[in-house]
């Protein structure tokens, strides 16, 4: 299919946190992969465009996963009674382990990549494995998907079962380069480093990402302050730091002019890790679900949108159990109201233009102009058939949004494209 041509529906789109677009039975134009604008009326400059009618159905910007583990899509739901530290010896590190094994890891990514390429995701932030093979595999296939990703293999050199752990710094950094020397030939899909979280890295091998990433200008992923035994943990394996944030700072790894960064969960971060992470313009991956489940706790996004923080969502598989960032958006307005009424009535609840802003625009901004249809953003859309929910009563278009974002399945999603290209 050409990437010109007219979607004809309800647009829904959010302009930003508190404030949603909604056009019903309007036009959204895509010149080239990317939005021309929404119209009320299709201008006549582009009537001889191919259009495609999906009147009656909702389309909204396609959804932006910042932070997923795609070898841990094998194990989800299992362990969730157990905490961060024991779940990762007990379950992530054994089953991230057969990674080494590239027949198991192409039989486990294509179940990954398939259920990703049909779920309400178009851009992704991965973290893989630590093995340079298994994570070109994991690229090939979602290069062949039609979605666009950053992948990440992952570095961690100690305490962890030994299966898991690479021998040492210099061993961790070396198949960092054979890696990366291997994901030249991508279009959609490109690499992004990723110290696994401070208690997985030494500091020498802190140090050597520090350089390779003011080397390479590549962006870095990470966990930040999820759960309180690991914040403990990390107190003692770096005495020297002011707190887990500065930790990665000291290495030029949290973030900066150049060097885009991505930091998982911040639950117990305070007013002083939320000033660094709003000086460093880091995103904050927002992963309610995951919260939840190994029992990390409520994340302040509240203080993270006031301080102007740049926020996204992420599933977190496998801590968190499901794919669809629809969950994660009712999830994080549920919990952010079991926070407000059981822990800090200062932070008020997330409503649904926020939470929405954070799965669309919020993460989408990680990867360029994306997340929006206002005019120049890459045309990621997602065409949501919701009549099983309507009526007899007539819904406005906001409103079926926020059934959407409570009730929607994948079953619901008629079409989805990516950067102007129609996926299904
Ligand atoms: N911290 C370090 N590794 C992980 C992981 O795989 N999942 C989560 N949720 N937290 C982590
Ligand atoms: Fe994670």
């Amino acid at each position: 299919m050409s990437s010109s041509f007219v979607l004809r529906g309800d647009l829904c789109y959010s302009l930003d946190p508190q404030t949603l677009c909604a056009v019903p039975d309007g036009y959204l134009v895509c010149v080239e992969g990317r939005s021309a604008g929404v119209f009320a009326a299709l201008p006549e400059r582009y009537s001889a465009l191919p259009q495609l009618d999906f009147r009656g159905k909702l389309i909204v910007p396609g959804l932006v996963d910042l932070h997923a583990h795609a070898p841990q899509y094998t194990y989800r739901a299992l362990g969730m009674d157990l905490e961060l530290l024991e779940w990762l010896e007990r379950h992530t590190f054994p089953a991230e382990a057969r990674y080494a094994d590239l027949d198991f890891a192409g039989a486990a990514y294509d179940r990954f990549v398939e259920d990703l390429r049909r779920s309400p995701t178009t851009r992704a932030c991965l973290f893989a494995t630590s093995h340079a093979g298994a994570t070109l595999l994991l690229m090939e296939k979602l290069e062949e998907s039609g979605l666009v990703t950053r992948v990440g293999k992952v570095n961690m050199d100690r305490n962890c079962s030994s299966a898991a752990r690479e021998a040492d710094a210099g061993a961790s950094l070396a198949e960092t380069r054979r890696w990366l020397a291997g994901c030249g030939s991508f279009r959609r899909t490109a690499p992004i480093l990723t110290p696994r979280f401070i208690p997985s890295c030494t500091d020498e091998l802190l140090a050597g990402l520090g350089e390779l990433q003011r080397e390479t200008g590549l962006p870095v992923q990470s966990h930040l302050s999820e759960n309180l035994d690991e914040i403990a943990w990390v107190k003692e394996l770096c005495p020297w730091s002011a707190g887990y944030a500065d930790a990665y700072d000291r290495f030029g790894l949290l973030g900066g002019a150049n060097c885009p960064a991505i930091m998982a969960h911040c639950v117990h971060s305070g007013p002083e890790e939320t000033a660094l992470l709003q000086a460093r313009g880091v995103w904050v991956a927002h992963c309610p679900e995951s919260n939840a489940n190994i029992a990390s706790g409520v994340a302040p996004v509240r203080a993270f949108l006031d301080g102007g923080l740049r926020v996204g969502l992420g599933s977190d598989i496998a801590g968190g159990a499901q794919l669809s960032l629809f969950r994660a958006m009712a999830l994080a307005i549920q919990v952010s109201k079991l926070r407000w009424r059981l822990l800090d009535s200062s932070l008020a609840p997330l409503t649904i233009p926020e939470v929405f802003w954070m799965g669309t625009l919020g993460g989408g901004s990680f990867f360029g102009a994306v997340g929006s249809f206002a005019p120049g953003y890459e045309l990621d859309a997602l065409v949501l058939d919701d009549a099983r929910l309507s009526g007899p009563q007539p819904h406005g278009v906001e409103e079926r949004l926020e059934q959407m974002v409570y009730l929607a399945e994948d079953r619901d999603l008629l079409a989805k494209f990516v950067a102007g290209r129609r996926l299904f």
